[in-house]
């Protein structure tokens, strides 16, 4: 049954399906191509480790893997199933054998090695499922792991008031006015900027430290052609 609906487009949102428990199963590739193209035109080339949070049925990952050298792929995902699947049914074999991706079958990071750093981190649609308490605690994780010249991608779904509660929301999601997450990451030591960089439902945001190439980012807004103008100039 399965071989026959990899792409689980008759599914709803939250079954028991790879594509459908993290989306809607018709956007699964324009959210890929949403992801890698941000952060490809942020700078990331193959050298760089990433950290992808709630890496979920590998979305991202399945761009990201063959992209980076072996090893840079750090992907945590609290549901391994998810993570078997996208393997399975999205990357196969012969590329895990290749790129030797590591996962983080976890909530957070406390188990990964103390000495490890990231230049890149990404967050698709987990802010929009983080209570204050554990929202706080991934910026705060995160600010910890990035390099100096690191960044961090993050969705939002802005709203006139932060949400209450606690810990993971989900399927449900939460909300954030912009000016809490931007407070939650200068607390941390990251500057913040909101990017112009179309999703369908949330708001990106670059949390980056004092060393990351801001340029790339071209005020809010960008782009290859900005990405390539900036290498060439560097290259005198
Ligand atoms: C909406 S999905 C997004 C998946 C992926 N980032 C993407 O865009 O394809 C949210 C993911 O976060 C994972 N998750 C659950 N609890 C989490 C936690 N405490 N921290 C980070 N991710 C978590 C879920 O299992 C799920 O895979």
């Amino acid at each position: 049954m399965y071989e026959k609906d990899i792409l689980g487009l008759s599914r709803h949102i939250g079954d028991k399906h790879h594509r459908a428990y993290i989306g809607p199963p018709d956007e699964y590739d324009l959210v890929s191509a949403m992801s890698f193209n941000l952060l490809t035109a942020s700078g990331l080339r193959q050298h760089h480790r990433l950290l992808d949070i709630g890496c979920g049925s590998l979305r991202l990952g399945r761009l990201l893997i063959p992209y980076l050298n072996a090893e840079n792929y750090i992907g945590l995902e609290p549901n391994e199933w998810l993570v078997q699947d996208g393997l399975r049914y999205e990357l196969g074999d012969s590329l895990v054998a290749l790129r030797k991706p590591l996962f983080l079958f976890d909530t957070g990071l406390d188990d990964l090695e103390s000495g490890v750093r990231f230049d890149y981190a990404i967050a698709q649609s987990i802010f929009s499922h983080t209570a204050p308490d554990l929202l706080e605690r991934w910026i705060s994780d995160v600010s910890h792991r990035l390099l100096d010249t690191g960044v961090l991608f993050a969705t939002v779904i802005e709203g006139a008031s932060p949400c209450g509660g606690s810990g993971w929301v989900y399927p449900e999601c939460v909300e954030y006015p912009l000016a809490v997450v931007e407070e939650l990451a200068q607390r941390y030591g990251l500057s913040f900027k909101t990017l112009d960089w179309f999703h369908p439902r949330q708001t990106w945001c670059a949390f980056y430290k004092p060393s990351y190439n801001v340029g790339l980012l071209d005020g809010g807004a960008p782009s290859w052609n900005r990405f390539g103008r900036l290498r060439e100039e560097s290259a005198g």
